[in-house]
């Protein structure tokens, strides 16, 4: 809801509002926070410096009011009046003339969709401020999202001359600093989301990419909050960007007490010549405040994404459990070998078998063949269609792996079209993944991306496609700069991908870029799931998916149980552990099914039965992270469902003098009683090396070929933890939990997780006797 004031506007959510107030003609952040009443005066929230401290800019000719820009909350800072931050809106003239937006008009209207680029639903009303400069006007949108506590912030520029747009932020939010520290997320290929958190000192931390994708480096997804509050505690304001492409986000403290926090495009190459009656729109910048900390953060962007960002139709339908090949063949398959991991992975209760990479033209490896979307009918004899069929028959729906974007050297489409990629002509173009990327700012190569997809979903019936793309952007030469580039690189990919998911409606995408190298709500707003890393350890997805909760649901995070010994890291963990971790979010398996033991396979049924019965929780609950790596040794995550709550426990390294295990949740009633259950877990024979030797009645080499035979077919059971407490219980010091082992014996209450080891807590109303 927007309400006019006098020289200002409320917007409010639910539980929030942000108080925007007119000074010297600039529009001025006077207040976000906490809910007001609608009648509230606003003038009353913010006090402006009159007189200027020595040394200042004053803004006024005549000096009757001796204040500076320098400390406004400005919503929009440019250079050239007083104004010593780094410019959210940085314009250039032939003529060098200074750019100082003035307020024009309001307008408080039904709100209408971003001009180009994609706009999360669910909009309630927008508020339209119009600036105008000399030889430019300045659009600054407020969306509210009510429901989920989230405004979107995106601003228009309307040249009225010959212009070049130098720095185009999204948003630039003003506060008075109240000890903020940053909390933002780095990584790499296999190693995303690794949470970064910083006490911010006076000067400017910037972070972004310009890699052409929103990339695994730094996602856009960023949050400010109080030091010394905890997780769950103090004032905390999120930031999001409604975009895939090279972005900035930086938080700039001054040495008056004032924070700005800015997020957009990345001004690094960005040179966007503007000719009059040209304009210029930012993506939708996403925002949020809450005073739960973090987790109040975390809390509504999860729902925002859940409600507004990803497509309609998938928002609140249930998604399959997926068995896919990648792990366990690579290229190296041929049909029969795709049918007999059909087969079982119909048999534990996979319900969407994927075949990835390798499918199609002369791709037996990554050197060749991409863009070249047919089958590869000595690989796939009878196509597609055959594997679809052969899915069906056994109970399962098929779905299949593409990188429509990019194109091998090697390739048909390479050697009919060798001006279709992204390149300086100049210069060699340089190879990621031996792939070049197809430039979809031309628009028969978008009509080009669009028809091999459309072709290959209508050649079988397929329900499921994982979109890939691996590798970073390079090679752009364009008078506009690459930013610039990748900006329309994104309006016109957008734009096929609105087309296929409208043609489409009932295939299901998971986005995927080398895993989380593009996971951001710009493709989320077309694929309802994303690939969330190329690592499938499981310990080392803790780390990504708590990281990746600040701003994502469970709901579009996909993530399989793989081999037990971790392609990426070598670490062995049972599949048990990887399943507590897969569980949170979209549950796959890519572990080649015909190496498992008879006993690997009754467990990863019992998995997968288990899932089913509580998807909608795993699925569609709400995530908190209840402890994390960064205090010890000890992780925990919590999935609350309609009627039932998950606890995860997670270890990285076993103590020998461990804490006592306690069962802690939260959001739970405290006067309700509840069940608490850890669900069995099996430990392997071998986990105990000779130690089994203390309860085997014959003598048995650890490594030797009986107790590896028996090892298949026979494990021990993790210790039984179950009982009921009020809720009050569970909410404040725990219930307390089986001892961990400590080398000195063992029975059924002992808990025996290891290092990088798991448990899973179903926790529920105890049903009245
Ligand atoms: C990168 C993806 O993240 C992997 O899961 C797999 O699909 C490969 N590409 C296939 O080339």
């Amino acid at each position: 809801m927007v309400i006019c004031k006098e020289n200002g506007w409320i917007i409010s959510t639910k539980n929030t509002s942000y108080v925007i107030g007119l000074l010297v003609g600039k529009p001025v952040c006077f207040y976000y926070g906490k809910r007001l009443p609608d009648d509230s005066d606003i003038a009353v929230l913010f006090r402006e410096v009159t007189h200027a401290m020595g040394t200042s800019t004053t803004y006024l000719p005549d000096e009757s009011k001796m204040l500076t820009l320098d400390v406004l909350p400005l919503e929009v800072s440019t250079l050239g009046k007083g104004d010593y931050r780094t410019p959210s809106v940085e314009l250039e003239f032939a003529d060098g003339h200074i750019t100082d937006f003035v307020f024009e008009s309001a307008e408080v209207r039904q709100a209408e969709n971003h001009p180009c680029l994609p706009t999360p639903r669910g909009v309630s009303e927008e508020l339209v401020l119009n600036l105008k400069a000399e030889g430019s006007s300045l659009e600054l949108h407020y969306i509210v999202y009510e429901e989920t506590d989230v405004i979107g912030k995106y601003a228009v520029l309307k040249a009225e001359g010959d212009l070049v747009v130098r720095r185009f932020a999204s948003s630039s939010l003003s506060l008075p600093n109240h000890s903020y520290e940053l909390v933002s997320t780095y990584g790499s290929w296999a190693n995303e989301g690794n949470r970064a958190i910083m006490a911010l000192k006076p000067g400017r931390f910037a972070f972004g990419s310009d890699n052409g994708a929103s990339s695994n480096r730094h996602n856009p997804c960023f949050a400010i909050r109080e030091a010394n509050k905890g997780h769950f505690g103090g004032n905390a304001y999120g930031f999001n960007l409604v975009y895939s492409g090279n972005h900035e986000e930086a938080a700039e403290l001054d040495t008056f007490g004032n924070i700005t926090v800015q997020t957009g495009i990345s001004p690094n190459g960005l040179h966007r010549h503007l000719k009059e009656g040209d304009s210029f729109a930012s993506p939708i910048a996403v925002l949020t405040y809450s005073d739960s900390g973090l987790d109040g953060v975390s809390k509504h962007f999860q729902s925002f994404v859940r409600e507004s960002v990803v497509p309609m139709s998938f928002a609140h339908k249930a998604r399959p459990v997926v068995y896919n090949n990648w792990e366990a063949t690579m290229f190296d398959f041929t049909k029969a070998k795709i049918e007999s991991l059909m087969k079982k992975a119909s048999d534990i209760g996979a319900e969407l078998f994927v075949l990835d990479d390798g499918w199609f033209g002369a791709r037996d490896s990554d050197k060749a063949g991409l863009g070249d979307w047919t089958v590869n009918k000595k690989k796939i004899p009878g196509g597609l269609e055959s594997l679809a069929k052969h899915a069906k028959k056994l109970g399962m729906r098929f779905g299949i792996w593409m990188e429509p974007e990019m194109v091998n050297e090697d390739s048909d489409l390479y050697r009919a079209h060798p001006d279709w990629i992204i390149r300086d002509a100049r210069l060699a173009p340089s190879k990621s993944r031996h792939e070049w990327v197809l430039n979809l700012t031309k628009p028969e190569v978008a009509d080009f991306v669009y028809e091999a997809v459309a072709g290959v979903l209508k050649s079988a019936e397929i329900s499921y496609v994982k979109w890939d793309m691996n590798r970073p952007f390079s090679d752009i030469a364009d008078p506009n700069g690459q930013s610039s580039f990748i900006y329309d690189y994104y309006v016109s990919f957008y734009k096929v991908l609105g087309r296929i998911v409208a043609d489409f409606p009932e295939v299901l995408f998971e986005n995927c870029a080398s895993g989380g190298n593009r996971f951001d709500l710009g493709m989320l707003s077309f694929f309802a799931q994303s690939w969330m890393s190329d690592c499938t350890d499981s310990f080392q997805r803790i780390l990504i998916q708590s990281g990746l909760s600040l701003g994502y649901p469970l709901s579009v995070m996909s993530n399989h149980v793989a081999a037990k010994v971790s392609n990426q890291l070598l670490r062995e963990t049972t599949l048990d552990d990887k399943f507590d971790v897969a569980a949170f979010g979209i549950l796959g398996y890519e572990l080649d099914l015909n190496d498992m033991s008879p006993l690997d396979e009754e467990i990863l049924k019992k998995q997968i039965a288990f899932y089913k019965e509580h998807r909608e929780t795993f699925q569609f609950g709400s995530f908190t992270e209840l402890e994390s790596f960064d205090g010890g040794e000890d992780a925990s995550w919590q999935a609350k469902g309609e009627n039932e709550v998950f606890v995860a426990q997670f270890k990285r390294v076993a103590s020998i003098a461990p804490r006592p295990g306690r069962l802690i949740a939260r959001e739970l009633e405290e006067e309700t009683m509840y069940h608490f259950a850890v669900r069995e877990q099996s430990v392997p024979l071998t986990k105990f090396g000779h130690l089994i030797n203390m309860v085997s009645p014959i003598h048995l080499n650890p490594e030797g070929h009986l107790i590896t035979t028996l090892n298949r077919r026979r494990d021990m059971k993790s210790e039984h933890d179950e009982g009921v407490v009020a809720g009050s219980v569970l909410l404040s010091v725990g219930a307390p939990l089986s001892p961990e082992w400590l080398g000195v014996g063992y029975d059924d209450h002992t808990r025996l997780m290891g290092d990088f080891g798991a448990r899973l807590y179903h926790i529920a109303p105890a049903k009245e006797k």
